[in-house]
């Protein structure tokens, strides 16, 4: 039989009054990117500076300070960045702005473990401070290899950024991975902390600065019809889903000690854990938002390590065809062991227990080389109590199911049971759909630096939450890379949805995934 037509009803924005959508443009600043010849500095940092700037958002008083082991003229930096920006955003660039940008973009090599350079690198600092007039508020980038982080926290401590200027700001931004266990996360946070205090500390998690994960707070506080509705007493179960048709790429080096489970579920999985079960905070501070978090963890009830299987799924690509074309298996990846065991997918069931979640499970998962790319969070609610149509029709209701989409279509749709037009009695699931323009979003490294230039911490972790995460995550980890847990890689096909192992942990609680 014919699918029966699901008319769609699709919502438009509805642009608020200026005082509620504007952003305020930052104060002056310097920011000093430590990897400045690197992946991310190209694909990432400078197409941000670019758009801020392009979108007038990017204080008039600003340079950027990029250091590396390369040599490299200043020119000869700038040329590189312009030739990233432009494959980047092939359709936005315009040579004016990015010569107006350019100016202020300045190069010096430096030996991450030399003392020495990093007062020359001051010296450099502290002329471009006065050249630009940027105040003394200085933002340190890292992008940089975990393996030199100490070296140049260390350094960085060790020279007096603040002399010669009076006032102004240091903030750090510091990646992921932060730490590969508990032990070497705390590790991390010691070093830091040994230099910066908390309120300088911008730990990254870029999904937190996605579009719709910043929405989800708004979603469920500002709205007052869903609050009642989330929790134990309406929502059967939540699943959580960051797929990727993306293979491991160039980064066997680092993905083959990290696996799935650190590389997106200590961090990304689990904030968006956090946002999805939190309680209200008093206050849209960040402080206040981040306590809420990390309440949420210390309810997550700890992994059962002698049922392993019952509560986690691993699995890793083999050869499959994405859209017609073979594609290797992840054994066959350039710099992954022929006899790899590393994780490139996971889907663990998480238990909260606290007054809102208990029994209701979060279902997470995720995966490299999947069917199709996609994050959302999808709320699935309980069944109507009490079928007064069954006597007429043969098929169950269909609960009613919210997803928030974080990417692609950044947006939200939630089905809703209507009568279908004409005949007596026939139930159909319609979609209300809102999608945001893509003009209107802020790419996450924009809103990353914003903030960190504006001091606003809200869309960044705190040291307790990363300890938290891995404290929960190192002992489950540990013992799924023990012989407690039998692999049998690879077990999925690069282009499908994952292990049929995960279908049968949802089966077991009678549920099932939402199609990739
Ligand atoms: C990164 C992971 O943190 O997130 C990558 O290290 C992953 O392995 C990436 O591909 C996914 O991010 P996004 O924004 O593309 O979903």
């Amino acid at each position: 039989m014919a699918e029966p037509h699901k008319p769609e009803i699709r919502g438009t924005i509805i642009h608020g009054s200026e005082s509620t959508c504007s952003i305020d443009v930052p104060a002056p600043c310097g920011l000093i990117i430590f990897g400045a010849s690197g992946d991310l500095t190209h694909r990432k940092i400078a197409p941000a500076l670019y758009r801020l700037r392009k979108n007038r958002l990017l204080p008039e008083s600003f340079f950027m300070l990029g250091t590396a082991r390369t040599a490299m003229s200043n020119a000869a930096f700038r040329e590189t960045l312009r030739a990233a920006v432009q494959e980047s955003l092939p359709d936005e660039f315009r040579n004016e702005i990015w010569d107006s940008l350019a100016d202020s973009f300045f190069y010096h090599s430096i030996a991450y473990d030399d003392a020495a350079g990093y007062q020359h690198l001051q010296k450099r600092a502290l002329e471009l401070t006065h050249r630009f007039g940027t105040g003394g508020n200085l933002i340190f980038y890292l992008a940089v290899p975990p393996a030199v982080f100490t070296d140049v926290v260390t350094h960085i401590g060790q020279v007096n950024f603040s002399d010669g200027v009076r006032e102004g700001f240091r903030h750090i931004v510091i990646e992921k991975p932060i730490g590969h266990d508990i032990d070497s996360a705390l590790a991390i946070n010691k070093t830091l902390r040994a230099v910066f205090q908390e309120h300088q500390i911008y730990r990254m998690d870029h999904y937190l600065a996605k579009e719709n994960v910043q929405n989800i707070l708004m979603f469920r506080f500002a709205n007052a019809i869903f609050e009642p509705l989330w929790n134990r007493n309406f929502i059967d179960h939540v699943q959580i889903t960051a797929s990727e048709k993306l293979g491991v790429e160039h980064r066997a080096g680092y993905y083959e000690r990290a696996g799935i489970l650190r590389d997106m579920f200590q961090n990304h999985l689990f904030q968006l854990l956090a946002l999805t079960a939190m309680e209200p905070p008093a206050e849209f501070v960040a402080g206040r938002v981040h306590d809420e978090r990390m309440k949420v963890f210390q309810s997550v009830r700890p992994f059962q390590l002698d049922r392993l299987l019952e509560h986690i799924v691993l699995g890793q690509y083999g050869r499959g065809s994405m859209n017609g074309v073979d594609m290797p298996a992840y054994r066959e990846e350039h710099g992954v062991a022929r006899d790899s065991m590393t994780p490139t997918y996971a889907a663990l069931r998480v238990m909260i227990d606290n007054w809102r979640w208990k029994g209701v499970p979060f279902y997470l998962r995720s995966g490299k080389r999947l069917a199709q790319r996609c994050a959302e969070i999808a709320i699935f609610f309980k069944p109507v109590p009490h079928l007064m149509f069954s006597r007429l029709m043969h098929d169950q209701i269909e609960p009613n199911t919210l997803i928030l989409r974080v990417q692609p279509n950044e947006g939200m749709s939630m089905s809703i049971q209507v009568k279908n037009p004409g005949s007596r009695l026939c139930l159909n699931t319609v979609l209300m759909d809102f999608t945001y323009p893509r003009s209107v979003v802020l790419s996450e490294y924009e809103r990353v630096l914003l903030d960190c230039m504006q001091g606003d911490q809200l869309l960044f972790v705190r040291a307790d939450a990363v300890t938290l995460s891995w404290e929960l995550l190192t002992p489950l980890i540990r013992a799924t890379e023990s012989d407690a847990y039998p692999k049998y890689f690879p077990n999925y096909a690069a282009g499908s949805s994952g292990p049929v192992e995960a279908d049968a942990l949802l089966s077991l609680d009678g549920r099932s995934w939402r199609p990739l």
